[in-house]
């Protein structure tokens, strides 16, 4: 890639090193380029600087492999002499479900003290079409610069789903929208360093935007078979065994799982903030709400489930031991934002039940008081095991064979036949 002067990028900054930033950093890396990684967490970017990786898709050894070409701080000014800067801080809602910009407007203030004449600048985080253009833009050019003039502005979303090796960011094709033709070619140039395909649109709000209808998609899509899930129960019918019968159609039909609810920084957020924006323009987006709720719901009916499941055994939920397998939102990750697994477990504490958890890829649940304890242990202690989220080699059939009743959620144990056995 070169710069509007024509020579070769060097450097480029990530502002954000989580589980967006922190892979962008270590790709761009492993290209030779030098690369400078800005968190406001000082603990954070000790880590990193220690070689010590927070993401499971970047084990430590690949962060140190690259030591030499990446180097955290949290200080904005080392940013100054990078010839690109891409943003990937959080994009949260607010009590209300209402966009939260905080972070998103504090790194571009930041980095108003910083943009330089011929600097390229690339927003990541996902957001609401219009963010870069009406939010990020205006505060950039507090530093008297005109961006697509003086320097590059584009929107780029990452598409990363943790924990997932098929598809990785150089195999997934990367979207991107400049807000001149100028920094669509030079974000273009940046992007091929570590990407094998660009898709190119004409501007960043349809970047924006196809973020927001692949996240939407899924939500939806993902409430669809979550409700069918809860008509299944009550028609007796197993949801799995019609899902599995569905997916053999060659063409017309796509796959989703049934589940306990959506979790993760992005399905049970993303789409409310399309919503949100869509009231500017007086357009309902029911599809959104409606998915939202359903999905919301699913906790609350994991919690009945168990608790008839319990009742079957003449146990009531007050007093019983309820051993929790996996609280983190997704298999194969330790990640807690919004995972459904924290609903249930407060639910259940509501109507008096005794949880303990069980999850090698979390080890405390700070904000509700609990830490993991060994698997064996739970197990042997509990009235009924609840498989939340079933991380890869989760012992299934010691599962049902220790534990006195097992409520599973994510029909991992469609392959067993056992009277102590329910399934969503
Ligand atoms: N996690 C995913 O799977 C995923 C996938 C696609 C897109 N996204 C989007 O990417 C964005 C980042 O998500 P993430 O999962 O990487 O979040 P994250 O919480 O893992 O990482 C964000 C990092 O930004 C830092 N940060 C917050 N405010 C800052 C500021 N003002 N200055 C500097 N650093 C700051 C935080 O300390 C944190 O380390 C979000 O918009 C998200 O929706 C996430």
């Amino acid at each position: 890639m070169s710069s509007p002067d024509g020579k070769p990028t060097t450097s480029v900054g990530v502002v954000g090193l989580g589980y967006v930033g922190l892979p962008l950093a270590v790709a761009f890396a492993e290209e030779g380029v030098d690369v400078v990684g800005v968190d406001y967490e000082p603990r954070l970017v000790a880590a990193i600087e220690a070689g010590e990786s927070h993401i499971e898709d970047i084990p430590s050894e690949r962060l140190r492999a690259v030591a030499d070409r990446i180097s955290a701080t949290t200080d904005y000014s080392r940013l100054a002499t990078c010839d690109a800067v891409l943003i990937a801080v959080p994009t949260p809602l607010t009590r209300n479900r209402e966009p939260d910009l905080g972070p998103l407007l504090s790194s571009a203030q930041a980095l108003s003290n910083v943009v330089h004449a011929g600097q390229l600048i690339v927003l990541e985080s996902t957001t609401y079409p219009g963010t870069t253009r009406e939010q990020l833009v205006p505060l950039l050019e507090e530093s008297g610069l005109a961006a697509g003039r003086d320097f590059n502005v584009a929107f780029s979303p990452e598409r990363v789903d943790p924990g997932r090796t098929d598809y990785t960011l150089r195999t997934t094709p990367k979207i991107v929208g400049g807000l001149t033709p100028a920094c669509l070619e030079r974000a273009v140039a940046l992007y091929d360093l570590v990407c094998d395909e660009i898709v190119e649109v004409s501007s960043p709000e349809p970047a924006e935007l196809a973020k927001l209808l692949e996240n939407v998609f899924r939500s939806v899509n993902i409430a669809l078979v979550n409700e069918l899930a809860m008509l299944c129960d009550r028609m007796g019918i197993d949801i799995w065994e019609v899902v599995d019968a569905a997916s053999t159609k060659p063409y017309g039909f796509m796959r989703f799982e049934p589940g306990p609810g959506m979790g993760g920084h992005c399905l049970p957020v993303d789409p409310f903030y399309l919503s949100w924006k869509a009231r500017e323009y007086g357009q309902p987006t029911e599809f959104i709400e409606l998915a939202g709720e359903v999905n919301q719901r699913m906790p609350e009916f994991c919690v009945d489930r168990i608790a008839r499941a319990l009742n079957d055994h003449s146990k009531p939920v007050r007093g019983s031991r309820v051993a929790i397998l996996g609280v983190s939102y997704k298999a194969g990750v330790g990640d807690l934002r919004e995972s459904p697994a924290l609903k249930i477990i407060q639910l259940l504490g509501r109507q008096g039940a005794v949880i303990s958890y069980h999850d090698d890829y979390v080890p405390e649940v700070p904000e509700l008081g609990y830490s993991s304890e060994p698997f064996d242990a739970v197990l042997a202690e509990c009235d009924v095991a609840v498989i939340v989220t079933a991380h890869p080699g989760l012992d299934l059939e010691r599962i049902v064979a220790t534990a006195p009743l097992v409520v599973d959620f994510r029909g991992v144990t469609r392959h067993i036949e056992a009277p102590n056995l329910v399934r969503l």
